[in-house]
């Protein structure tokens, strides 16, 4: 059977599907068993859950700016094989929205309450950096996912202990971040400059810092 191209208002609607999706909890179904799902839920003090629930809200905070700079860097992709790529990460990183929420609600807490703004400004990011190039977007998801594992692994020390579910999560996360960002490199990523993967960062602060509380 032939496939049909799709038409630029297709890209559109299905780009605002998933931008509503991803940003109106709840997710829906992820695809791929939640790696918590199995794990006894253990002890933890109100001290420990506000301060995993926070750190979960941080991490579904990433997987909302994640969702919105794949579907950015897929909408403007130049190779189709890159932008195929694209949409298989987006994919699993829509598996990490949904388990972060999960958790989030086994934790008695809630999305950050600014979704709507690290999907806009992700995905704005996400779209200007494809349209330099796939090579440029390609780099900057490198650069992007190699932060994430940095900062995924400084979690991995900071939840509590005995936080069974949550590690779990984050472990897997950590892993297939890892995963996409060697697939970039693999892709042809090119390297930032060092001004601009500092910038990253910086945004990257204000936006755990934030989300930790809101
Ligand atoms: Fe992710
Ligand atoms: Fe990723």
């Amino acid at each position: 059977m032939q496939e049909r191209q799709l038409t630029p208002l297709d890209r559109l609607l299905a780009g605002a599907n998933n931008a509503l999706r991803t940003i109106a909890a709840p997710a829906g179904h992820p695809a791929r068993k939640n790696p918590a799902g199995d794990i006894d839920e253990t002890d933890l003090s109100d001290k420990q859950k506000t301060h995993a629930a926070g750190l979960m809200r941080v991490n579904h905070a990433g997987e909302v700016a994640a969702q919105a700079l794949y579907q950015g860097h897929a909408m403007v992709a130049r190779d189709p094989n890159i932008e195929q790529q694209m949409q298989r990460a987006a994919n699993e990183e829509f598996d990490h929205l949904a388990w972060c929420e999960q958790r989030l609600t086994e934790l008695g807490s809630r999305p950050s309450v600014l979704s709507p703004i690290w999907y806009s400004g992700a995905f704005a990011i996400g779209a200007a950096s494809g349209i330099l190039g796939d090579k440029w977007s390609l780099g900057f998801i490198a650069e992007t996912e190699k932060q994430v594992c940095a900062h995924l692994e400084s979690h991995l020390e900071e939840l509590p202990d005995n936080d069974d579910k949550s590690r779990a999560i984050v472990t897997q996360m950590r892993d297939e971040e890892e995963e996409h960002g060697e697939n970039a490199i693999e892709a042809g990523a090119a390297e930032l400059p060092a001004p601009l993967q500092r910038l990253m960062k910086l945004t990257a602060k204000v936006m755990t810092n934030t989300a930790y509380r809101l």
